[in-house]
């Protein structure tokens, strides 16, 4: 997978400036952000410099390019995670705002009093928060499904915290803290017998794993383009066709209605509905040449390079005293993801010290502050992968978090 390296404007001027891997950055925070492909920044500048009018208005020539534009990368976002139609893609600012939309519009739709809504402990605040919000507003209860503390897995004794009552299970496909990947095939099944149904946060697994939105039955997905190589500021929720056309707008103004009189509105058709103002149709372009991108290198491939530095991370980590893992130890069951702390050294020193060496790595709580609180690690280093990382660049990481303890002024 290294030949794709030369495709990213910051490895190539790395690769090109320095054969010596101290001399060079070492990109190890794609869980955060990926990088961008060249191919992607040009989408960008090509829409901007040769296509730009404003999407779904104009009745002229140039804005027809740029709907069309628009709309071939909503039919590629749908493509690329099975969605039966392209009307079931909404293009909106990250999965945040693709959690939130659902949690507003079918969320204090469907919700009433008494009801439940299940989560799991391993969520991202953004599946959390919009929750707890749709809860406290409808006198609803959110409850948690907890992770076996060793293998960071969810023990199928938990899914019976699903039940009548419950009404929505929100769910992420892969921990952004513990790489796990949930059995969304099976809680999908389990959800929709209690008559529930499956939100998916998506944002981790769809730059990593293959998605097939009808195989999983998953009700909504929601996915980053900033995670698998496109631009910030865009993102897509998923939704089951009948689900969006039964939801109220989330946010409401220009292009997403039918009519409009002094007193009342009515609607324009899905997906329209749901992507008020002028959409970000430069970013949407971006979005699709990451996908297309993410395609040619062949999304199993990702998986497997992922999972084979994440093994020799893992594996390397283990050697070293003082480390420990956090959630499973098979680099197999990550997908790219390596939380660990060093005794002694918090986990933001250590983010400071391998900076010094060139390295970037997260720190903190990963906005998963609650599986912090219950795995009784409140703060972990995070080492994230991807198909543009060399094993020279794992060797390299190892060989400093071995120095991390010397560093800080311990003697072994
Ligand atoms: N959600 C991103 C992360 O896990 C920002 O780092």
């Amino acid at each position: 997978m290294n030949d794709f390296r030369k495709d990213f404007p910051l490895f190539k001027s790395i690769d090109e400036k320095s054969s010596a891997l101290n001399d060079s950055l070492i990109y190890l925070d794609t869980a955060a952000t990926a990088q961008r492909p060249f191919c992607v920044l040009e989408a960008m500048n090509s829409f901007y410099a040769q296509n730009n009018a404003n999407p779904l208005r104009g009745i002229y020539d140039l804005s027809e390019r740029a709907t069309k534009i628009y709309e071939d990368a909503r039919s590629t976002v749908a493509n690329f995670i099975n969605a039966k139609e392209a009307r079931e893609i909404i293009f909106t600012r990250n999965s945040s705002e693709s959690l939130n939309l659902v949690a507003y519009t079918y969320g204090m739709q469907n919700v009433h009093s008494g009801d439940e809504i299940v989560v799991s402990i391993m969520e991202h605040h953004s599946n959390i928060l919009p929750w707890q919000f749709v809860c406290s507003k409808k006198g609803a209860t959110l409850k948690f499904m907890y992770v076996d503390k060793e293998s960071g897995e969810i023990p199928e004794s938990e899914f019976a915290k699903i039940t009548p009552k419950t009404k929505i299970v929100a769910i992420a496909q892969v921990s952004n803290v513990l790489g796990t990947t949930n059995p969304i095939k099976k809680i999908a099944e389990i959800a929709h017998k209690n008559g529930a149904v499956i939100v998916v946060d998506g944002a981790q697994s769809s730059p990593h794993i293959k998605v097939d939105v009808q195989a999983l039955d998953a009700d909504f997905f929601a996915m980053s383009s900033h995670k698998l190589c496109g631009p910030m500021g865009i993102g897509a929720l998923y939704g089951k066709i009948n689900l969006l056309e039964s939801m109220p707008p989330f946010l409401r103004g220009g292009e997403m209605i039918e009519y409009v009189t002094e007193t009342e509105a009515t609607w324009a058709e899905v997906p329209h509905k749901f992507e008020a103002g002028t959409v970000s149709a430069g970013d949407a372009a971006g979005f699709a040449a990451a996908v297309k991108y993410i395609q040619s290198a062949g999304i199993e491939n990702i998986s497997k390079h992922d999972n084979l530095l994440a093994v020799k991370l893992i594996e390397g980590l283990k050697k070293i005293p003082h480390v420990s893992i956090v959630g499973n130890k098979d680099g197999n069951k990550r997908c790219g993801i390596v939380t660990f702390t060093v005794d002694g050294v918090h986990p933001h020193d250590i983010a400071t010290l391998l900076s010094d060496e060139k390295i970037a790595i997260r720190a903190g709580h990963h906005c998963a502050q609650p599986l912090g609180a219950y795995l009784g690690v409140p703060a972990t280093a995070r080492a994230s992968l991807y198909f543009y990382n060399t094993e020279e660049e794992i060797d390299f990481f190892l060989s400093k978090v071995a120095k991390l303890r010397e560093w800080s002024g311990y003697k072994d």
